[in-house]
């Protein structure tokens, strides 16, 4: 849970519920600035740059608030770059981080101008051939570190379709030398949610091991997995020891590099997930023999984290804050198992009343769908305590836009 003092009072998601209906997505800008800042602060005595990855959260207004704070962007479609552009950042900090592309949007992005890393072999031979050291590149590696929140959402490990294995070092060197590639950055990124402060410190002795076969590197990007906490006690990565930890190892091993050495990371959830509030309506109270549901005018087409990762976010009655609380299973209006949250303690809640899900700016709105020709949820964004509406709900149009009805 953030702390008092950068959460949005309940009235005023009451009040921005009126006003631009629910379902809606709300997000606080001024909590994205204070979460850049704290990982500023905690890495302020390395030489350290910041890449939002916007695969949390794209909605243009986000991306351009996120560019005013100097952060750079990490993208991982040509779409999110080409959404970063249009945000105004430069592209010399964006960073493109894609999987399983083919080679025609890879050098789609290099005619961008973005920073490129590449994560297979194939690719890299294919992009040595064509371009070999004309347009530097960095290299995702596989460091081969289980790590993350659950299974889905861990990407370092032997199993994983990411990055090229550490292990197959002899066929970068390989395709480096012949094709004469540049390589200035190494990547890694072992997965979502790590709350271990030693297993980025095992990832960047590893990245250290590797810098042997790179003479050129200007950069060392340890990705993500910064771990926010989503209810009371909910352990979190302590940023402030992580970025001492790694400040301290990272200024010792640079200095003996050859050339001067940046660090970089790729925050997605970290930068947005707390700034985000989801707004619902209790449609119904159901009774049944075993649960006593709520069943909302929403579902996972809006907010997946929980049937997707079983993920928690804590729910909230705005409307009755002060009524008995009581105990709820709040479900969506998904035709499936559709469930929001298991046995919640809610002050008690009665048709119409206003819900929220706390921690809902990241992977919220962005992985949201169409399913059940559901109409996509408003977004707002709050900046100087002022509710601006940044995406309109879906209409029945836009279900219909891309559709041909043949005659
Ligand atoms: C390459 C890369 N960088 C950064 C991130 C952001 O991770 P997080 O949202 O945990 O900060 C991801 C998430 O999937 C990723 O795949």
């Amino acid at each position: 849970m953030p702390r008092q003092s950068d959460v949005l009072a309940t009235d005023f998601l009451v009040k921005i519920a009126d006003e631009f209906g629910t379902p809606v997505y709300i997000y606080h800008a001024e909590k994205i600035k204070t979460q850049y800042e704290k990982l500023q602060k905690a890495f302020h005595k390395a030489n350290t740059r910041f890449f939002y990855a916007c695969k949390a959260l794209t909605n243009i207004n986000i991306l351009k608030y996120i560019n005013s704070l100097g952060c750079g962007l990490d993208t991982v479609s040509i779409q999110e770059v080409q959404l970063g552009l249009k945000a105004g950042f430069d592209p010399k900090n964006i960073i493109f981080t894609p999987n399983c592309v083919d080679l025609q949007e890879i050098i789609a992005a290099k005619d961008l101008g973005v920073i490129i890393n590449i994560d297979n072999l194939s690719i890299l031979e294919q992009f040595g051939n064509k371009f070999g050291g004309s347009y530097p590149i960095s290299i995702r590696l596989n460091p081969h570190i289980m790590a993350g929140g659950n299974f889905k959402i861990s990407t370092g490990h032997i199993d994983s379709k990411f990055g090229i294995s550490i292990h197959q070092m002899r066929h970068i060197e390989r395709i480096v030398k012949s094709t004469k590639l540049k390589v200035t950055g190494l990547h890694m990124h072992t997965g979502s949610e790590i709350k271990d402060v030693d297993v980025f410190l095992r990832g960047v002795e590893i990245m250290f091991e590797m810098t042997q076969h790179f003479p050129d590197l200007e950069s060392i990007d340890l990705g993500s997995g910064f771990k926010v906490a989503y209810q009371q006690g909910d352990p979190e990565t302590d940023i402030d020891l992580l970025g001492k930890k790694l400040s301290d190892a990272f200024n010792s091993f640079a200095k003996n590099y050859e050339k001067p050495l940046q660090l970089w990371f790729e925050p997605g959830k970290y930068l947005v997930s707390q700034c985000g509030y989801f707004v619902v309506k209790a449609n119904v109270i159901k009774q049944t023999t075993a649960n006593v549901f709520v069943g909302v005018n929403s579902g996972f087409n809006h907010l997946i984290r929980p049937m997707f990762y079983d993920a928690f976010h804590l729910i909230r009655n705005i409307s009755n804050p002060k009524g008995t609380e009581r105990i709820y299973t709040v479900v969506g209006n998904i035709c499936e198992t559709d469930t929001f949250g298991w046995d919640r303690k809610i002050n008690e809640v009665r048709e119409g009343d206003y819900l929220v899900f706390y921690n809902a700016g990241a992977y919220g709105f962005e992985m949201s769908s169409n399913f059940n020709s559901r109409l996509k949820p408003a977004e707002v964004m709050v900046k100087d305590g002022k509710p601006f509406l940044i995406r309109k709900r879906d209409t029945l149009e836009d279900l219909l836009k891309n559709q041909i009805e043949l005659a």
